[in-house]
């Protein structure tokens, strides 16, 4: 036992003197071109930040690299890139464990500071976590994995809800180089074995249930259930959740139990700056979803140098991001950037409504958080029930309010700052992307003199540099100008590939614009220079914050045997944001319409996830198309929001009949629907 701790602890001492000499050479780099300590100061401070970026971002991020990560070998390069090729690659010949950076290094300074405050679906029931605990726990779920045959490069997948064991997880993977897929607990068998085939997960880490507003979601049963269809899977890790009885197969191993009998010391796997962390399905405008891959350094620094300068972060901060980890926003602020800046971070188990529409402000009165980031639907949805919900509990630890996912609409906007801020926090607004690995665009509060403008996301961060083009691929210059929003450099964070697919991730992000990263959303730039993200300009919907492309829809609607054609548009939702609406034709003499919606339905939800259901389901003759046979959505919007007094060009169309025959279709839909 005693080699493998001295050996940690030399190793880490090792790091901590490069560390050292490091920044003795990072202040030596400063002071030559800064000669007094006062422009020092300045050169630290963010204006000092956004000037260092502006003159020369990759010398800027390198020089925070060394400043803000811990290496076993410090980068050479400190970037390469070629658009044109999908590439970018940052901190070359740089060496690190990203676990260390989030674990060890606080564990050794500040073994007793809580790293996880894990905020359970029962109010009041919180558990705390310290660094040298959950760095416990992870080199012994690492020692866990090793034991059982899983090694650097393989892909494991993680399904489980927001819990410390599962932070671990993600952590024990990273120390052994292992590359995660966290699939959010929510979807169904068949998206994750989906995900788990494309990646060819060798194992899975699931619990026996989950917990979620006082219901039980029976995870392992799906876990069961996909796996079936896994010839890759290995093994199965189960955590126990609740108390209900584990039913085991050949293949499953009880985790908690394992995890007691290996040792809590396991040698952190040294890896290289550009080597895979993870990857996180996400959904685009064609079927499939992808494996967006993000890999160590450039991911780990971009989410901790976010976190703390969007979040003011400062020492001591109790952060609370209420995301799940299945999506990037619980990756980057609830995981990576967090515990990589050593902060304390609340893993929320619970729902916004649960046991009631206080629970969020009950929790932040409890807890004591500084920082509350979270989407925008749960706050349209929390407006609904009253301020008496906010103002019973004591807000006054709060300083910065996060809004993320959708765009924040005045009215939720307004409610976030007068009522849960009580008009003197801070709202941002933060735009970002699966893709974009952190936040590119949002207020600083940390630039002091900055104004803010509700409900816009409005500075590019340091070093990200936004352009808007017309449809012609002409940049846009000036202000007052809407257009296409591409990123015209690289930045740390950015994704690398589509895993197994790089061709894929050529097209969907950087052919549109040749030479730009094409984001897919439309933006506004104000006189100002500020920016408001105007929505998606592809065929992807945001419900409640989350993405969803209606082809996946259409293409699991499409297999059932009645309905030979389907499209899904996206449909305003005063809460949700948006919602699906589909249209479908059936065969002809198909006896109960009825029914097949209803089992239409059911479809989507087991293929893909309950919340991907489409509100609406409207039964149709045909549906629109050019005279090529492309399926007109466009048409279909117009009809359901009431714009059909202006169409736009319809001369591609091939039947114009089919206009009206629709629109019959969706009044009697809107007379049977009272509630429409
Ligand atoms: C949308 C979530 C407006 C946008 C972090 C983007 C936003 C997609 C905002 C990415 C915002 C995210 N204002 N729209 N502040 N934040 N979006 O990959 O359309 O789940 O492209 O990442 O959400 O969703 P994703």
């Amino acid at each position: 036992m005693a080699a493998p701790t001295t050996r940690l602890f030399f190793c880490l001492r090792r790091q901590e003197r490069r560390l050292i000499s490091w920044r003795r050479l990072w202040g030596s780099f400063r002071a030559s071109f800064s000669s007094s300590s006062s422009s020092l100061r300045r050169e630290l401070s963010p204006g000092g930040m956004r000037e260092r970026a502006g003159r020369d971002p990759g010398l800027f991020w390198g020089s925070l690299a060394r400043e803000e990560l811990l290496w076993e070998a410090p980068h050479h390069t400190d970037c390469q890139w070629d658009f044109a090729r999908g590439t970018a690659r940052w901190f070359l010949g740089g060496r690190l464990n990203v676990a260390v950076n989030c674990l060890d290094r606080h564990a050794q300074h500040s073994p007793d500071r809580v790293a996880l405050i894990w905020e359970k679906d029962e109010p009041g029931t919180e558990e705390k976590v310290t660094y040298r605990e959950l760095l416990d726990m992870t080199c012994r779920l690492a020692n866990t994995l090793k034991k059982n045959g899983i090694k650097k490069g393989d892909r494991v997948a993680i399904y489980m809800p927001v819990s410390p064991l599962a932070v671990a997880a993600m952590l024990a993977c990273a120390r052994i180089g292992v590359v995660h897929t966290v699939v959010f607990a929510g979807f169904s068998a068949e998206s994750l074995a989906g995900r788990i085939n494309d990646s060819e997960c060798k194992a899975v880490i699931t619990c026996n249930q989950g917990l979620r507003g006082g219901r039980i979601i029976e995870l392992k049963k799906t876990v069961d259930e996909a796996v079936k269809k896994c010839p890759s899977i290995k093994r199965v890790f189960v955590a126990q959740r609740t108390t209900s009885k584990i039913h085991m197969r050949s293949h499953d191993v009880l985790l908690e139990e394992e995890m007691a009998k290996v040792s809590s010391i396991c040698p952190p796997e040294i890896m290289d700056s550009e080597d895979m962390l993870f990857m996180l399905y996400t959904s685009g405008s064609t079927g499939k979803p992808k494996g967006i891959v993000h890999t160590q350094a450039g991911y780990l620094l971009y989410a901790a140098i976010t976190h703390k300068h969007v979040f003011d972060l400062k020492q001591d901060d109790i952060f609370g991001c209420v995301a799940d980890i299945g999506w990037i926003t619980g990756h980057s602020y609830v995981v990576y950037g967090p515990l990589c800046n050593g902060c304390t971070t609340v893993l929320f188990e619970s729902t916004p409504v649960y046991p009631d529409p206080g629970r969020y402000w009950e929790t932040v009165e409890r807890l004591k958080i500084n920082q509350f980031y979270c989407a925008p639907t749960a706050l349209r949805l929390l407006l609904k029930y009253g301020d008496e919900y906010v103002k019973k509990y004591d807000r006054s630890s709060l300083t910065i309010l996060g809004s993320v996912g959708e765009p924040i609409n005045h009215e939720a906007w307004q409610w976030f700052y007068d009522v849960v801020g009580d008009g003197r926090c801070t709202v941002v607004d933060t735009w970002w992307q699966t893709e974009t690995g952190g936040i590119c665009i949002a207020p600083r509060p940390s630039e002091k003199e900055a104004e803010i403008i509700p409900a816009i996301a409005m500075r590019p961060f340091y070093g990200i540099n936004p352009v808007l083009m017309d449809e012609k691929g002409n940049i846009l210059e000036g202000g007052d100008v809407s257009g296409a929003l591409c990123i015209a450099q690289p930045w740390p964070g950015m994704a690398r590939t589509i895993y197994g697919d790089h061709q894929r991730f050529i097209e969907a992000y950087f052919k549109t614009y040749p030479g730009y990263y094409f984001t897919g959303d439309s933006a506004y730039r104000t006189k100002e220079g500020y920016y408001q993200i105007t929505g998606r300009m592809d065929d992807v919907l945001n419900i409640s914050g989350h993405r969803l492309g209606t082809a996946e829809i259409e293409d699991a609607m499409d297999e059932h045997p009645a309905v030979p054609e389907t499209a899904v548009i996206s449909y305003p939702h005063d809460i949700k944001g948006e919602v699906a609406f589909a249209f479908i034709v059936l065969k002809e003499h198909t006896a109960h319409p009825e029914v097949v919606t209803k089992e239409l339905r059911e479809i989507v939800a087991s293929k893909i996830a309950k919340y991907a259901v489409p509100d609406h389901v409207l039964v149709v003759k045909r549906l629109p198309k050019t005279r090529s046979g492309k399926i007109m959505r466009r048409l279909l919007r117009r009809i359901v929001t009431g714009g059909v007094n202006d169409m736009g060009d319809i001369t591609t169309l091939d039947d114009p009949s089919v206009i009206a025959e629709i629109l019959d279709a969706f009044e009697n839909y809107k007379a049977k629907h009272p509630t429409f």
